[in-house]
């Protein structure tokens, strides 16, 4: 029997993955929402030979696929991607979403830019009113990185925002390192009022190289509840 929140996340995958058709070209998202995601879609390679490619968009997800019988290739090999299915962190009534809590958000932003459509597959409870009590991630490359954070924290006052501790990722006593070899920086913001004008100006800081705001990406939202059912926001 699953728990209300991993059954919330696995309808809710399920559904996702009625979109995929034959021949299609897929991006995997990451996290544990998505890794339903690929196991449902594992299923469907096995049971109807459903013929279709798989982008990972971390290593671990790499490593499911693989196990789950999708054959898998890169971004490049596949060029464009029909759709995209990933988990996010938050999302709100405009479809913009928080993600990167998994470490994967760079590969996850430019697979998710590269799909005609993306598809969020999420529980319950990461529906807000508005972005931001959930921490933004942003990667950061090694070189330099607390001058970046020094200018990551002077642009935060000069935005007037009010919460905003701002902390490098662990891996224990380490430096957390994504699979590009950069860090992650946690912003705890607790509320985003401008999420179009934050991504823009975190992206104009040296040595950021992306942050985990997705605006204008997202084209559905399927939500998981404990109870089984699923709603769709579009
Ligand atoms: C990975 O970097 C994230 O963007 C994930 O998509 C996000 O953290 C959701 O993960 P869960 O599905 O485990 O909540």
């Amino acid at each position: 029997e699953l728990s209300p929140i991993d059954k919330a996340k696995f309808v809710a995958a399920k559904r996702a993955v009625d979109f995929i058709e034959s021949g299609m070209k897929v991006g995997l998202g990451t996290g544990s929402t998505a890794a339903w995601m690929v196991r449902c879609l594992g299923e469907r390679v096995r049971q109807e030979g459903l013929k279709i490619v798989g982008v990972p968009t971390s290593t671990r997800t790499a490593e499911l696929a693989r196990q789950c019988g999708i054959h898998v290739t890169s971004l490049d090999e596949a060029k464009w991607l029909d759709i995209t299915i990933d988990g996010a962190d938050e999302f709100d009534q405009n479809l913009a979403l928080i993600k990167g809590g998994g470490a994967a958000l760079l590969q996850e932003k430019i697979v998710a830019t590269a799909s005609d459509q993306m598809i969020v597959i999420a529980d319950a409870a990461k529906e807000v009113q508005q972005l931001g009590a959930f921490p933004l991630p942003i990667e950061i490359i090694p070189f330099g990185w607390q001058t970046s954070k020094a200018l990551v924290e002077e642009m935060l006052v000069s935005m007037d925002v009010l919460a905003r501790d701002v902390t490098l990722r662990m891996n224990g006593e380490r430096p957390l390192v994504t699979d590009e070899s950069n860090y992650i920086l946690d912003l705890h913001l607790k509320r985003i009022s401008n999420p179009r004008q934050l991504a823009l100006v975190l992206n104009q800081i040296p040595g950021v190289v992306e942050n985990g705001l997705f605006i204008d990406i997202c084209d559905i939202v399927i939500i998981g509840h404990g109870d089984g059912r699923v709603t769709v926001r579009d």
